[in-house]
């Protein structure tokens, strides 16, 4: 039976303020979902809370992959358990080199019951993984000698990210605005790469503005937020119809959505 991920009912604060207010998503292995809406929606939030980022206090609902809770796992036991996100700023970690780093997420996720300090892959079947992954992303095998996004260009920190999406195949990964900072060349680039590693075996959660991305990774479903709640899911047409028009259709029709949003922030910042 194919994995399951799914999101119920799930709220969200973040430094106590509401930012996602019930949530509901289910995402099959194998399949592609759209996640689009305008800035600040909490497309973000809901990735971060996913992946367990201890910002993001989960108040209400559940999150389970195969009816597991999640919820209970630290993040790192929950990208051991497959679930991938790439960053919307990704985090530069100074003194490891992208292939150490690459080798043990590698490890971990490939076994998961792994103790800190217990035996790493071995570095030959690593070595050619990793020259193989990076040729087919059409990579300078230099590039995994650099040090963990410092000094990374835009464009480099997104290709890092599907580098590591490609050595870690985990079932689901959620890709925020992976196009982000990228001229149209690098963002066709990026999404071939993406069904390419592939992108179709995983369950992804695409979070983009942009309909280049999602070329090569064409959406079933399309999934539009809006003042931390999924207003409407549609089909491909409807992140078509998103890309060409806006987000105004999508305001008029949940007028009170975004606006409760922020009556609700606006009253937290005065301390009502
Ligand atoms: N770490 C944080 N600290 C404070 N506020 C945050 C944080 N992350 C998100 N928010 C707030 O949550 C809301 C949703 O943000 P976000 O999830 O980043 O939206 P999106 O990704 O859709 O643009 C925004 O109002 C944002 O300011
Ligand atoms: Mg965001």
């Amino acid at each position: 039976m194919a994995d399951v991920l799914k999101i119920e009912n799930l709220h969200v604060h973040v430094e106590g303020k509401p930012i996602l207010r019930g949530v509901n998503l289910k995402l099959v292995r194998g399949e592609t979902h759209a996640l689009m809406g305008p800035n600040g929606s909490g497309k973000s939030t809901l990735g971060l809370a996913i992946m367990g980022h201890p910002k993001y206090e989960v108040v209400e609902g559940a999150i389970t992959l195969n009816g597991e809770d999640l919820l209970e796992r630290s993040p790192d036991e929950r990208a051991r358990s497959g679930v991938f996100m790439a960053f919307q700023r990704p985090v530069a970690i100074p003194g490891v080199k992208m292939a150490d780093f690459l080798r043990h997420a590698a490890t971990n996720v490939r076994n998961p019951d792994r103790k800190e300090g217990a035996e790493l892959m071995p570095m030959r079947d690593f070595r050619r993984e990793l020259k193989a992954r990076m040729s087919e992303l059409k990579m300078d095998v230099e590039f995994a000698r650099r040090y963990v996004n410092d000094g990374f260009s835009g464009g480099e920190m997104k290709r890092a990210e599907i580098l590591q999406l490609a050595m870690l195949q985990p079932k689901f990964a959620i890709l925020d605005e992976t196009d982000s900072g990228l001229d149209a060349d690098a963002v066709r680039l990026a999404s071939e790469s993406i069904a390419e590693i592939g992108g179709k075996e995983m369950g992804l959660l695409i979070i983009t503005h942009h309909d280049k991305l999602l070329e090569h990774n064409p959406p079933e479903f399309t999934h539009v937020m809006l003042g931390g709640r999924i207003v409407e899911t549609g089909s491909r047409e409807l992140a078509d119809e998103l890309h060409n028009l806006g987000y105004d259709r999508i305001r008029a029709t949940y007028p009170d959505d975004e606006v409760e949003n922020r009556t609700l922030l606006d009253k937290e910042k005065a301390g009502v």
